[in-house]
């Protein structure tokens, strides 16, 4: 998880490396009463290979959250059960993209998830976001250019909401003006929305899928990873019923039985027995939090000409250091002090990123996050 970011230095010990769940937040003691109750009650489902969509209980559960909290209304057939996003992205590229297509990206992106991509024989293209998200009209000259070059661009990759690594997200406006190219291009968007349910201060605006109306061109990726534990590895796809069918229908699904079947009847029962919304409003809390300390500390300790993100979710603030300073110089010197962070250039497809690093607040102790922006400061200061 942590070793392809480069540069980074995991012994440190200011680690603003990590963007990891704060993991003292696991709600054990619930989880234990939900697998003593799945293993109780459905243990003989539960321990078999399971319904290749999931368990029907979790999904309906999750149809009608979805409804609850953002009116989006999911036909049974448009959502099924996934070993976290990370496998129904890779499903949906290996599914959904022949060889030698091109997949797009935003730059920056979730490197973790461009090394996922780089899995499959197809070629990436970058597309420069700002702080509204993707932006659009880079997008539409992409295509264009790819059109002309005789290139197939299969699917778009994008996280809208309070991205990792960078924290921005997508405005309304640009969401409506994706799902247009796509209708365009006839393009598919996966849309990862892990970070949806971490909101501070408002709502997120609509989902891609939600402004699809169409209901053609969108899968959604959701997950438990960070609302309740990425161990258990279990998420959901939602998207047009025949895609969702091709995906949970798979080889690899068919073969195995479904995605995790004990783990997703202890997330089952876990949601079912009303422990998950609390839950969240806890985590929301516990973020939002430290998330005010570090833009109260960076307020304070950064020089100026440094520029940094201001999320309203989730679990990255994203840094930008003025000309020349590299992020790479910075942390060499930061790196001697045992203050350690991702650079930029891990989470660029196609180069750049070299003054920009990511600063994640959701693992790091208050304290430390605190001293270690405070040499940061100090050290940016001395290197300019
Ligand atoms: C944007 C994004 N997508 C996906 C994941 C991984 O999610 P999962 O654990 O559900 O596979 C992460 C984890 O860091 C992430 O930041």
């Amino acid at each position: 998880v942590t070793e392809s970011i480069q540069g980074a230095e995991p012994e440190g010990t200011l680690p603003f490396v990590y963007g990891h769940v704060d993991p003292t937040s696991f709600p054990v003691d619930q989880l234990m009463a939900a697998a003593t109750e799945a293993l109780t009650y459905q243990s003989q489902q539960a321990l078999n290979y399971g319904d290749e969509m999931g368990p029907a209980a979790l999904r309906g559960y999750l149809r009608a959250k979805l409804e609850r909290q953002e009116a989006l209304a999911l036909a049974p057939g448009e959502l099924f059960i996934t070993a976290g996003a990370s496998a129904g992205l890779d499903t949906a590229v290996r599914l959904f993209a022949q060889p030698g297509d091109v997949v797009l990206v935003e730059a920056p992106s979730f490197h973790e998830a461009l090394a996922l991509i780089r899995d499959h024989p197809v070629k990436l293209a970058a597309v420069p976001l700002d702080e509204d998200g993707l932006i659009a009209g880079a997008l539409a000259e992409r295509l264009e250019s790819l059109a002309q070059a005789g290139e197939r661009p299969a699917l778009l990759y994008t996280i809208p909401t309070f991205q990792n690594p960078s924290g921005v997200t997508m405005s309304l406006v640009r969401r409506r003006a994706v799902i247009e190219l796509a209708a365009q291009f006839g393009l598919l968007v996966v849309e990862d929305d892990v970070y949806r349910d971490l909101y501070f201060d408002e709502a997120p605006p609509p989902s891609l899928l939600q402004l699809d109306q169409e209901r053609q061109r969108v899968i959604r990726l959701g997950s438990f990873s960070k609302v309740l534990a990425p161990g258990l590895r279990v998420g959901w796809a939602a998207g047009p019923a025949g895609r969702i069918r091709r995906m949970a229908y798979c080889g690899l699904m068919t073969s195995g039985g479904g995605a995790n079947p004990l783990a997703a009847y202890v997330t089952e029962r876990f949601c079912v027995e009303g422990y998950l919304e609390p839950h969240i409003l806890r985590l929301r809390q516990n973020y939002a939090d430290r998330r005010d300390i570090l833009l109260s500390a960076l307020e304070l300790h950064m020089p100026a000409g440094v520029r940094w993100t201001e999320p309203g979710g989730g679990f990255f603030v994203w840094l930008t250091l003025p000309q020349p300073l590299t992020a790479q110089v910075l942390l060499r010197e930061a790196a001697k002090e045992g203050l350690t962070f991702a650079t930029g250039e891990a989470f660029f497809a196609e180069g750049g990123g070299e003054h920009h690093l990511r600063l994640p607040f959701s693992t790091i102790e208050r304290s430390e996050m605190v001293r270690g922006v405070e040499l940061l400061g100090e050290l940016i200061r001395a290197l300019l």
